[in-house]
């Protein structure tokens, strides 16, 4: 694929390429890698590929607009950004950046828990863009103040991630030593010596935090590897009362799971297997939507990640019942490889991708995709 420059970055692959190219081991594994054997990754990105879009022609598809509304919050794309951690070790600042872009390009992105930017800059940055995301664990307190901070720094939107209740096996994060907060070892040292375009950079800026754990007053710090497992329905109804803006339920892949989550006052369902980060054995994320979008009706707002890697995956879930796709690794290849550049070129690419399947399939708003944009869709099976 040769040297990399911003034009080289077409789509995600072209863009885990560089990466791979640019980070060390520990830093691009660590995006990379999922949990066992990886095939729930890659089945993700299997299964997307395996439903087929039906081209239409003689529709005239000179205007097309991507725009969208989602709780009630406009953006330009019918994508954003899922809540990412320790974003930082891609490229110093990555977090400003994605914050940047969502300003500009007025889509929303979720803010780690464990970001490497605390939630009141990412907020300052970027607005109504900013959605918080929250782990809950065993220290109640901290997940309080974790709370109570959002509040304060103006959040709306609070997405409760619910599929870690212990952190899985990453044999790749195990084998490499990758700990947070970060530590350097014999092991890193060659790693980061080997990869000296980021180790300059990187070294120069800091080893990244988890800022909002760092900035605690609870004194919590963040430990990968706690457990989060005593968080149950009970929780969820604690964190209803307590959070007077939207909730959104992240991490649901069954339908009963869903019905209960809605039926306890929750404002957003978000249909993940966490990028097959979790449980190996996990169905395909994209596989669980038309299920849970036939359990909760027509009417509750559904968000959906996992294996989305350009416009025909986003088309893919939105005509699965999805009002709104998010992005994980993606974006982080993009930083990877180029930073600032990068990530402007990967979205810019990926607008310009979801524009021309909408031609393609003789769409020009995103309110018009739906399952009648599948091929087989009147027998709903479009599985090869
Ligand atoms: C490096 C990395 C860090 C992540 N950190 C979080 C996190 O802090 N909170 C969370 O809810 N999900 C986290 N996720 C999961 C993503 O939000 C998202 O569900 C997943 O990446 C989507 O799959 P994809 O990478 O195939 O797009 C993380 C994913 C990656 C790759």
């Amino acid at each position: 694929m040769g040297v990399f420059t911003t034009r080289t970055i077409f789509d995600a692959e072209d863009a885990r390429y560089f990466a791979a190219k640019r980070l060390p081991k520990l830093v691009f594994d660590f995006i990379d890698g999922s949990t066992g054997r990886e095939q729930a990754e890659r089945e993700n990105r299997l299964a997307l590929q395996r439903i087929k879009l039906q081209p239409r022609v003689l529709v005239n598809v000179e205007d097309i607009d991507l725009s969208t509304e989602i709780l009630g919050q406009s953006s330009s794309v019918p994508f954003g950004v899922a809540p990412m951690g320790m974003c930082n070790l891609t490229w110093p600042k990555s977090d400003q950046t994605i914050a940047r872009q969502a300003l500009t390009r007025c889509f929303p992105h979720c803010v780690s828990t464990a970001s490497s930017t605390t939630m009141e800059d990412s907020r300052n940055l970027s607005g109504e863009n900013a959605w918080f995301q929250l782990y809950a664990g065993t220290n109640r307190a901290a997940s309080d103040e974790m709370i109570d901070r959002a509040e304060a720094a103006g959040y709306s939107k609070l997405i409760f991630t619910v599929d870690t209740p212990r952190l899985s096996l990453r044999k790749r994060d195990v084998k490499n030593g990758f700990q947070v907060p970060f530590r350097m070892g014999p092991r890193q040292i060659f790693d980061f010596a080997t990869h000296p375009q980021w180790a300059l950079r990187s070294l120069f800026a800091g080893p990244p935090k988890p800022m909002n754990y760092h900035t605690s007053t609870t004194q919590s710090a963040f430990v990968r590897g706690d457990s989060r497992g005593g968080v149950d329905w009970d929780y969820l109804q604690v964190l209803r009362d307590r959070w007077k803006g939207e909730l959104i339920v992240k991490g649901v892949t069954h339908p009963d799971d869903a019905l209960r989550i809605r039926d306890s006052g929750v404002d957003a369902i978000y249909v993940s297997n966490h990028g097959g980060r979790q449980l190996d054995s996990a169905p395909a994320a994209i596989d669980c939507l038309d299920r849970i979008r036939e359990a909760v009706g027509p009417d509750c707002p559904l968000l959906f990640d996992s294996g989305v890697r350009c416009g025909d995956d986003i088309v893919r879930a939105l005509a699965k019942g999805a009002n709104f796709v998010m992005l994980g690794r993606p974006i982080l290849y993009a930083l990877g490889a180029g930073g600032a550049d990068g990530l402007a070129s990967f979205l810019q690419h990926l607008e310009n991708d979801l524009k021309s399947v909408m031609a393609q399939i003789g769409v020009t708003t995103i309110d018009q995709i739906n399952r009648s944009v599948l091929a087989d869709h009147s027998t709903g099976n479009n599985h090869d």
